[in-house]
């Protein structure tokens, strides 16, 4: 039966540039939202940008121009890099929309009819040189702990958190003046009421991936829910609430309605109706999402659709977040990288690629090393999915494929058999094996290229049929792989259809192999990653940085440009706490480093051989090499985790862990012990 799903992915902010962070979600979307597609479901892929908020207006006053204009060149930006990585949208719309004015009053009325929504007065910070409230990462200030100047609004660097209100001297970033404290009507949602509700879908519902649900039962429904501040006064860029003059909704209650007004947009333009999408059982509505708004998309977007009579989302697919060379992107290291400027220097597909491989259905972030990308794309797609193709494509298109299919061994029945497993890894956003599967067929299919030398045959006229035979059965291997990847590589897909003449449009043509058919004049279909040019876009990234600051230097952190959340609740979930016997379980122990040496083809691997005593040696492999020299290790007395399940690695096999500390690269510390203890004593 073919499905009808809806997939969104977060409204990207309207005041910053789209950059390779945000790309894993979008990426990751298009990626499950073209295999349903391959699969022959229907699916319909909205998204929107999200415009409102204190951000834009500032932004557009500093820039001389109207929010409108503003958010017009920004949506502009944004639609085109997502083309530039093969992000197709059904509709891209914008929350700043008649659609969503209209659906985000009727939501409200729901709210209001529910008595949900209650009223009363907040003070806050207000800046009278600029006219306007201030959210908290506009005010900077002393520390009212430890006296440090120059602090945010919300909490120092000594590890401190408070309010704005709390400050030593505090001033606003937007014009230097001296805030001062204003009270305001504010409107809330009284979120407890729905607690009962929202316990139950946490529970009962499958929408959230496990470690999402506990979270939320550990960090909000283990108490009362706090009622959700929904309104900003004027001056706001937004929409002014109804029966509330002078009030605007907040940014978070009309971004996620959004969702609805794009698919509101996509069906008048389609013939559609709404109600069959959002007020329907019989599709599906599939959000992606970062965890870091976890938040708003758990408890406050259901509690909103479900007060105002929507459905429910199916699933709430949450991602982890990127870093790059271990670390948070930073402007100043050139690690945050521009969807444009990424275009500039490399390929799309790779990222695509890249991405898919680090792809799982955790929460987990995920990262990007220049070493292990360039590893990746070179020898997974360059080096054995395009390769099959490229090593008989200049024959095949003389032979052309042969009448019937050859005797291959079982290559091809055996890769159309693994297609229900790479699928069910696609459904289940397991991208990471779908990936590892699709390879484990490329290195079975590529040596039997190698053994039948095709090239050999080419110079004998009386092998012109094996010849054929071999361009047949590695051409039609080649395309399972390449209908396997489609969704993940769309380009490759493309160039698979013009070489064979028929373009691949669903999953199930994996099955049944092409025979007699003439070959297209073979086209290169993708080059090697040069290391040269990754440099490139990372310099550039540097420059682009500096010239940014040089020319904002009233902007209060470096990544201003990056991060507007107008709001302190993006959330980042932290790690649960564990009992003492689960803590026990870790059985760390002091040990001696024997040898160490480089791993070559690691970048940040040293290799370690550690006693623990007697004869007892393990192989490590730690991340330390940009802190370490190896001879400086050996002698060294250092904490092991010597019960971890042994892990299998390019390099070899790892059997423990050494304890460090420290951000990472170059600072990382190993913990160690005093001489005089011995090797295989339990650290306790
Ligand atoms: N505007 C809100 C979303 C509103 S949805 C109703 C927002 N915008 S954002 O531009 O900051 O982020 C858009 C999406 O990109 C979010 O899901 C966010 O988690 C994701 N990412 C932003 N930076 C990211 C990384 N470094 N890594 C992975 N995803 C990242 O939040
Ligand atoms: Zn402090």
């Amino acid at each position: 039966m073919t499905r009808r799903i809806l997939v969104t992915s977060a409204l990207p902010y309207a005041n910053g540039p789209i950059h390779i962070g945000h790309l894993v979600e979008y990426i990751q979307t298009d990626i499950w939202v073209r295999f349903q597609k391959l699969r022959g479901n229907r699916c319909i892929y909205v998204c929107a940008d999200d415009t409102h908020g204190t951000a834009i207006m500032i932004r557009a006053r500093k820039e001389g121009r109207s929010e409108e204009a503003l958010i017009a060149a920004m949506s502009e930006s944004h639609q085109r890099d997502f083309d530039g990585f093969g992000i197709q949208f059904d509709n891209y719309g914008s929350t700043h929309s008649d659609e969503n004015r209209t659906i985000c009053a009727k939501i409200w009325q729901s709210l209001r009819d529910k008595d949900l929504i209650a009223e009363r007065p907040v003070e806050q910070l207000y800046d009278p040189e600029a006219e306007t409230f201030l959210a908290d990462r506009f005010v900077r200030g002393t520390c009212p702990k430890c006296g440090r100047t120059d602090q945010p609004g919300d909490n120092c660097v000594c590890g401190h958190t408070y309010s704005p209100t709390d400050l030593i001297d505090p001033k606003s970033t937007l014009s230097g003046a001296t805030p001062i404290l204003r009270e305001s009507t504010h409107l809330f949602v009284e979120l407890e009421k729905l607690h009962g509700f929202l316990a139950d879908w946490i529970d009962t519902s499958d929408a959230l991936q496990s470690e999402t649900a506990n979270y939320l039962k550990g960090h909000f429904l283990a108490n009362e829910l706090r009622d959700w501040d929904i309104s900003r006064p004027g001056p706001y860029f937004g929409f002014e609430i109804p029966d509330s003059p002078g009030n605007f909704w907040y940014v978070w209650f009309d971004a996620p309605i959004g969702y609805i007004a794009s698919t509101q947009q996509w069906c008048d333009s389609n013939g559609e109706k709404l109600e069959d999408w959002w007020n329907s059982d019989s599709c599906e509505i599939h959000h992606f999402i970062g965890k870091d708004i976890t938040y708003f998309h758990t408890l406050f977007w259901p509690g909103m659709l479900e007060s105002a009579g929507f459905r429910l989302p199916t699933k709430v697919r949450i991602h982890g977040f990127l870093t790059v060379a271990g670390e948070k992107m930073s402007k100043s290291t050139g690690t945050l990288v521009s969807a444009e400027t990424y275009l500039k220097y490399s390929n799309p597909s790779y990222l695509r690629y890249f991405y898919a491989t680090k792809l799982t259905p955790r929460v987990e972030d995920l990262d990007l090393g220049i070493d292990e990308f360039t590893e990746k794309v070179n020898s997974d797609l360059v080096g054995k999915v395009v390769n099959l193709a490229s090593r008989v494509g200049k024959f095949a298109s003389t032979t052309g494929l042969s009448k019937q299919y050859p005797d291959d061994g079982g290559l091809f029945a055996a890769a159309a058999k693994a297609g229900d497993e790479i699928a069910a890894a696609y459904e289940a956003c397991d991208f990471s094996r779908a990936m590892r599967r699709i390879m484990e067929l490329a290195d079975a299919a590529n040596p039997f290229v190698e053994h039948a030398k095709p090239w050999e045959m080419k110079k004998d006229a009386e092998r012109q049929g094996e010849l054929q035979d071999v361009c047949t059965v590695a051409l039609n291997l080649f395309r399972q792989l390449a209908i396997y990847i489609a969704p993940v590589l769309p380009d490759l897909a493309k160039q698979c259809g013009d070489l064979l003449g028929s373009p691949i449009t669903s999953w199930d043509q994996s099955k049944t192999p092409l025979v007699g058919i003439p070959v297209a004049k073979f086209q290169r279909m993708m080059d090697r990653v040069q290391s040269k040019d990754l440099k490139k876009m990372i310099d550039e990234s540097k420059e682009l940085a500096a010239a940014d600051a040089a020319q904002d230097n009233a902007s209060p952190t470096n990544d201003a440009a990056f991060n507007d959340s107008d709001q302190p609740l993006k959330d980042e979930p932290i790690a649960d706490e564990i009992s003492i016997d689960e803590f026990a379980k870790v059985d760390l122990r002091v040990a001696r480093v024997v040898s160490a040496e480089h791993v070559p083809e690691a970048n940040k691997l040293l290799k370690l051989t550690l006693s623990l005593g007697g004869d007892e040696r393990r192989q490590v492999f730690a991340g330390i090499k940009a802190a370490y020299d190896p001879e400086k290790l050996v002698g060294r007395l250092v904490v092991m985790a010597a019960n971890l399940k042994p892990r299998k690695m390019r390099f070899g096999l790892s059997e423990g862990m050494v304890t460090a500390a420290g951000p990472g690269g170059e600072e990382v510390f190993i913990l160690g012990v005093d001489e005089g203890a011995q090797p295989g004593q339990r650290v306790h």
